[in-house]
């Protein structure tokens, strides 16, 4: 009976090798990429996540700028010439789809209907006229969550809190009410609680992600329960204070009769999304706040373009506008925030490759043959951290962008950080509500870290946009005197 059973084993074992090579990885055709090595079993999935960056960058060092590994069942063919961006992104049948759609559907049981149509609706609204507009609306919002700090305030001395608090009052507060509209404060849709349900929820996405039943996380479900606790589409629809983007969203959502239950895992996925704003400009206060130099040369900045603005408009009530085309000009910003993108970002650019592909890699030249069902990624992190593209990729230098250009296999970089990946239609809406956050936190405050704190990029986390930190830091604020305000223009 036993050696039965024994023969039976063996004999799946070789069917599941022979037709899906999920045992013991696949055979390899001369016109493939090299294969990783890895576990017979669980494949490359222990190194990837013991050291992602580390494991990425010596295969690609072994094996050249294009290699497949295999997460349990599934392979990945991973392209690491970053010369390969424009060519993966064009690429019709690595299709983004599908991976939207299990990232939505294992997340929040939620399925986009016609995800062109829906890319393009949020398109209109996040670009072209639509930039200043949202970015005024921000502004707007984020002044308002300053005067309810300086009431809760002492103005003019130090004030201690946790970067983590700061940053939700301010600026998460103002991402959850330009979403949202208006929270109520004294039920269970407010921005407090959301932000709370958000960090457990948060911690549980990688597995969530790649479809690991949520009866294995009770904290996560007990989190996402909480986050259904908004009012309903009709309810939005009715109320003044909903914002424009929500209201249009949910009429465009109605129209595919999508239910109040799908309609509010929308807005929980948008809610998710935006909150990487939150995320990278919490970092860049953090880089500011841990490196004077970078402190001093940001404000110094800002503070001559108000001066400079203030000069050209002699504005009779102080205050001083500035446009978006101004913020994204301040290139000393510009570099500090591409350097915490740099340091910080934990994105994958995946795609499921719809049928077999010869795909060539533009540095060498050579194709490769890319098997239908599999796959594609490209990953920014090991990009990010590559010591011939960037000298000590480990140390944060704020100026390091400054002029500058990069080179791979001896060819300038187009674009050597890419955290948005290819198809982000937030792209520069949330550079600049990151770049407005910083510009009126340090135009308004004084920011220290306290003596003795500070926090690392936390790794156990692959996959999320924004890598979060091992742990919240203890700050001081003071508001600092100015007679000057300062506003965002409408116009471009
Ligand atoms: C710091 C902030 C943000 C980061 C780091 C970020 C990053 C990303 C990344 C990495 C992707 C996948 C790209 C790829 O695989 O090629 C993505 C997709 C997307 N992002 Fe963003 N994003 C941010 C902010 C936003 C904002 C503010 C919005 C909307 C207002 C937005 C809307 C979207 C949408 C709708 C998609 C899916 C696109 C599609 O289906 O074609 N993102 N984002």
């Amino acid at each position: 009976m036993l050696s039965f059973i024994l023969l039976v084993i063996l004999v799946v074992c070789f069917c599941l090798h022979k037709t899906k090579g999920i045992l013991w990885g696949r055979n390899r055709k001369d016109d493939e990429p090299p294969i990783v090595p890895g576990h017979p079993i669980w494949g490359n999935g222990q190194q990837f996540n013991n050291d992602s960056i580390k494991f990425i960058l010596g295969a690609q060092k072994k094996l050249g700028d294009i290699f497949s590994i295999r997460m349990l069942h599934y392979f990945m063919t991973v392209i690491a010439d970053p010369h390969c961006f424009d060519a993966f992104s064009k690429e019709r049948s690595f299709d983004f789809e599908p991976i939207q759609e299990q990232v939505n559907g294992n997340i929040f049981g939620f399925k986009i209907p016609e995800a062109n149509r829906m890319r393009k609706f949020v398109g209109k609204t996040t670009r072209g006229s639509a930039v200043p507009r949202n970015l005024h609306a921000f502004s707007m919002l984020l002044e308002e969550s300053y005067s309810t700090l300086e009431h809760e305030s002492s103005f003019g001395e130090w004030n201690t809190v946790s970067l983590d608090r700061l940053a939700n009052q301010t600026l998460f507060k103002t991402i959850f009410n330009s979403v949202f509209g208006e929270d109520k404060e004294s039920t269970s849709f407010n921005y407090e609680l959301f932000h709370k349900h958000l960090q457990v929820f948060h911690k549980y996405f990688s597995y969530l992600w790649i479809g690991l039943p949520h009866w294995m996380f009770p904290e996560a479900t007990k989190a996402v329960e909480q986050l259904f606790n908004q009012p309903t589409p009709s309810e939005f629809m009715k109320s003044d204070c909903t914002s424009e983007y929500l209201k249009a969203a949910i009429e465009f959502l109605q129209s595919y009769n999508l239910s109040d239950k799908e309609i509010k895992c929308h807005n929980l996925v948008f809610l998710h999304i935006n909150v990487n704003t939150f995320k990278i400009a919490t970092w860049c206060l953090y880089q500011l706040m841990s490196h004077k130099a970078a402190m001093s040369s940001v404000r110094a900045e800002i503070e001559n373009l108000v001066e400079a603005n203030k000069e050209m408009q002699q504005s009779e009530d102080n205050v001083v506008t500035i446009s978006a085309k101004e913020i994204e000009n301040l290139e000393t910003l510009d570099s500090l925030v591409m350097e915490t993108f740099r340091m910080s970002s934990g994105v994958f650019m995946v795609r499921h490759n719809q049928e077999d592909t010869n795909f060539t890699v533009t540095s060498t030249g050579q194709t490769y043959r890319i098997r239908a069902g599999d796959k594609v990624m490209m990953y920014p992190p090991a990009i990010h951290k590559d010591p011939e593209i960037y000298e000590n990729p480990e140390e944060f230098q704020y100026d390091r962008f400054i002029g500058k250009t990069f080179y791979k296999n001896g060819k300038a970089l187009k674009t050597p950080v890419l955290p948005f990946g290819s198809i982000c239609p937030g792209r520069r809406i949330a550079l600049l509500q990151t770049k407005w956050y910083i510009v009126s936190m340090l135009y308004k405050f004084d920011l220290e870290l306290l003596e003795g704190e500070s926090c690392d990029f936390d790794t156990t986390y692959p996959g999320h946009e924004i890598v979060p930190a091992t742990n919240d830091v203890q700050i001081r604020f003071r508001h600092r005197e100015s007679s000057t305000k300062i506003q965002v223009t409408q116009q471009c």
